[in-house]
């Protein structure tokens, strides 16, 4: 299949192909590294970033791509973003120029660009990524733009299918609090490949916090986590902000703080012996306690490192597509 943008689940085709390519990599990394030899993938940073930035680099050069990595703002000029305004401020280069010379010296992009959290319309546009779909001539990676985080759902799908105990388990996709107001990017794509992947989908926030339909369809909404948790086998935490869905200008905003929302020991024995995760950097004893992601059954350091096997098993499809 021709791979030329990953940002929804869609663009991987078939979840069981994807996940037995993923088994093939995960056996054997450095198989495909004449695939990527005197190609280049650039990686833009306009966020921080701990794994994506490691894990992007690794799978890039298990397979012979030599990677590029551009923190704007920092090792470059800082870049206008929006279309049609004065640049009479700080930012000195626009993406319309930046993008195509960046193409230039690339065959593949990766692009991190958080949601500004205030004009909905635009963050879930993906502005940002488009231009950059528009003007590179590339293929483009999202490394979690303003609406999804594709590469983290696909370590977070490989996770679950390496650890499930029955064909279709139970996830529950849990709210938990955050002192700072955080993008729905990972929680609309864990929603998206999960229902995808055909698993019993719960999401469990206090109200006002739904998510775009466009991602969670076929997920069973319920407002009452200890009710959600019953029986699952998988849990994964995340904060996110207000989507304004039912009132568009609490968009973005912290509409709850409620710390019985962090998940302890108190949900987690109401599962069926679940797994929990979580996308990582948490806030510990604020997302989750100390009591759980040290237990056992935390597997936050299995995602993180599949997110390798995902950035790369993305990578070598679109080398393949070129
Ligand atoms: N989960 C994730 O994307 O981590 P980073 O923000 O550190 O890349």
């Amino acid at each position: 299949m021709t791979m030329r943008k990953f940002f929804y689940v869609t663009d991987i085709g078939d979840l069981n192909a994807a996940l037995e390519e993923a088994r093939q990599v995960k056996a054997d990394r450095l198989a495909w590294r004449g695939l990527g030899a005197g190609k280049t993938i650039m990686l833009v940073f306009f966020n921080s970033s701990l794994r994506t930035r490691l894990s992007s680099q690794k799978a890039a050069l298990n397979l012979g791509l030599s990677p590029i990595v551009l923190n704007i703002g920092q090792d470059s000029w800082k870049l206008e973003t929006g279309l049609g305004v004065v640049m009479d401020g700080d930012k000195s280069e626009h993406l319309r120029e930046a993008i195509p010379v960046m193409g230039c010296y690339c065959d593949l992009i990766g692009v991190r660009s958080f949601a500004g959290l205030t004009d909905r319309e635009a963050d879930y546009a993906e502005s940002v990524l488009q231009q950059f779909v528009q003007y590179s001539g590339r293929p483009v990676i999202s490394l979690e733009s303003a609406t999804v985080h594709p590469c983290q759902a696909f370590a977070d799908l490989i996770t679950i299918d390496e650890h499930k105990r029955r064909p279709r388990p139970k996830v529950v996709l849990t709210w938990a609090p955050h002192p700072r107001a955080l993008p729905q990017a990972v929680p609309n794509s864990f929603a998206e490949w999960m229902v995808a992947a055909g698993y019993e989908v719960v999401v469990t926030h206090p109200e006002g916090y739904e998510l775009d339909p466009r991602f969670t369809a076929g997920a069973r909404i319920e407002y009452d986590q200890m009710k959600a948790f019953e029986g699952a086998d998988f849990i994964y935490a995340k904060n996110w902000s207000c989507p304004g869905i039912s009132v568009p200008e609490q968009y973005g905003r912290i509409l709850s703080n409620d710390g019985s929302w962090t998940v302890g020991a108190r949900q987690m024995a109401v599962t069926d012996d679940a797994f929990f995760m979580h996308c990582l950097p948490v806030r510990r004893n604020v997302i989750v306690t100390d009591e759980v992601i040290d237990s056992p059954r935390s597997l936050v350091i299995p995602e993180a490192a599949n997110r390798e096997i995902a950035a790369q098993v993305v990578m070598k499809r679109m080398l393949e597509s070129l």
